[in-house]
């Protein structure tokens, strides 16, 4: 997949700009606050249908418009595309795909493709569990639409239920009958997203494992686990009849003391992948190299699982990485990622040679 054009109008404070990228190495460079992750950020909603920065679309609005309009043109292994976003401060956005409007999120997602690494990603390892869950989520939506649609479908539930504990009559026969229905409206759902991440997970099992050890020159091993709520069997978390009678149990089993919490305390929102080290939790015993280490090795395997279901590389987003990584992971990624395309954002890059195409910022706009 190539990435060959974008368009930002009032998007953040890049006012107009028209940017080509080529195959290869392309760079954005600049001082800082000259708008370099904001056209990452810009593209990277369409891999993603919204911003790695924020939920709130009005914040990306430039101040003192009313509007935005970003675009891009890129060819996947069957035709050039053009994909475009509207957002308006008073009226929802409108997002389109070669020129026809797409209305469900799970339509948009999926079509350009694209592996992100900022900063935070570094820090993934030791950081939230939710933090590891929207790693899963991300990729996974990108890959398989059914994902995202399951994914919506599960959240508006666990709302709906979350209310319904939260609520003082929850315990009232009515309410009752309320969270018998969910459950069983929950359960299939809740067994899709834990199968679908299971065998993500087994899939980066392999990639993780490989890459770390190539790192380590064999000294260290990464094995990459899913953690469920429901069961520590493997083999059980693959068979979607028996999760979902597992889910279906959890949902009815604990429901006073939910009702006591006023929360669901079991469901794919409590679930987390484990990495473990040299047999011991990264979570809780990685040191930063080893952390900074394993975060590549997850970046690296997001794309190439993404090539072995698509046929095909996304292309990878790179934000200031390379100031933050030291020389020797810096060029283990690199190499890893050779005839792939690469958009990497820098303001301390001294020898531009090695890149393909240098796109230079000033002010929210591109200097030819
Ligand atoms: N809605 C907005 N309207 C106008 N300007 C904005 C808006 N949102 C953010 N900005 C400004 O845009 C500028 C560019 O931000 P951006 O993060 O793209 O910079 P950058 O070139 O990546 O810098 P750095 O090298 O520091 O990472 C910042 O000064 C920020 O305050
Ligand atoms: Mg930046």
């Amino acid at each position: 997949m190539e990435l060959l054009y974008c368009g930002i109008k009032n998007f953040r404070n890049v006012s107009d700009a028209k940017i080509n990228f080529t195959k290869g190495l392309n760079l954005i460079r600049g001082n800082n606050a000259q708008g370099k992750t904001s056209v990452l950020e810009a593209v990277y909603i369409f891999a993603r249908g919204r911003s790695f920065r924020t939920n709130k679309e009005a914040e990306f609005i430039a101040f003192e418009s009313e509007n935005s309009d970003i675009e891009i043109e890129y060819e996947d292994s069957r035709r050039k595309n053009k994909m475009s976003a509207h957002y308006d401060k008073t009226e929802k956005r409108k997002l389109y795909k070669n020129g026809i409007q797409i209305n469900r999120t799970s339509e948009f997602i999926g079509n350009f493709r694209a592996v992100l690494f900022t900063p935070d990603h570094l820090s993934l390892i030791k950081s939230s569990a939710s933090d590891r869950r929207l790693f899963l989520d991300i990729a996974l939506s990108q890959i398989d639409p059914k994902y995202v649609a399951v994914l919506k479908k599960y959240n508006l539930l666990l709302a709906e239920r979350n209310a319904l504990l939260k609520d003082r009559r929850a315990e009232e026969k009515e309410t009752e009958i309320l969270f018998e229905t969910l459950a069983e409206q929950m359960a299939p759902v809740a067994a899709s997203i834990t199968v679908l991440r299971k065998e993500y997970c087994d899939r980066l099992k392999k990639y993780v494992e490989d890459y770390f050890e190539q790192m380590t020159a064999g000294s260290e091993t990464a094995v990459t686990e899913y953690e469920s709520c429901v069961t520590d069997e493997g083999d059980v978390l693959l068979n979607e009849k028996l999760v979902k009678e597992l889910y279906l149990k959890k949902f009815t089993d604990n429901i006073f003391r939910e009702i006591n919490m006023k929360t669901s305390l079991y469901g794919p929102q409590k679930d987390d992948i484990d990495i473990l080290l040299n047999g011991y939790s990264s979570r809780k015993y990685c040191s930063q190299g080893q952390q900074r280490s394993l975060a590549i090795a997850l970046k690296l395997s997001e794309g190439d699982i993404s090539a072995d279901i698509t046929g095909e590389y996304p292309v990878y987003l790179l934000d200031d990485i390379s100031g933050e990584l030291d020389s020797k992971r810096n060029a283990f990624f690199m190499s890893q990622l050779k005839e792939r395309q690469i958009i990497i954002t820098s303001c301390n890059i001294k020898n531009n040679k090695k890149f393909d195409n240098v796109i230079t910022m000033k002010n929210g706009g591109v200097i030819q």
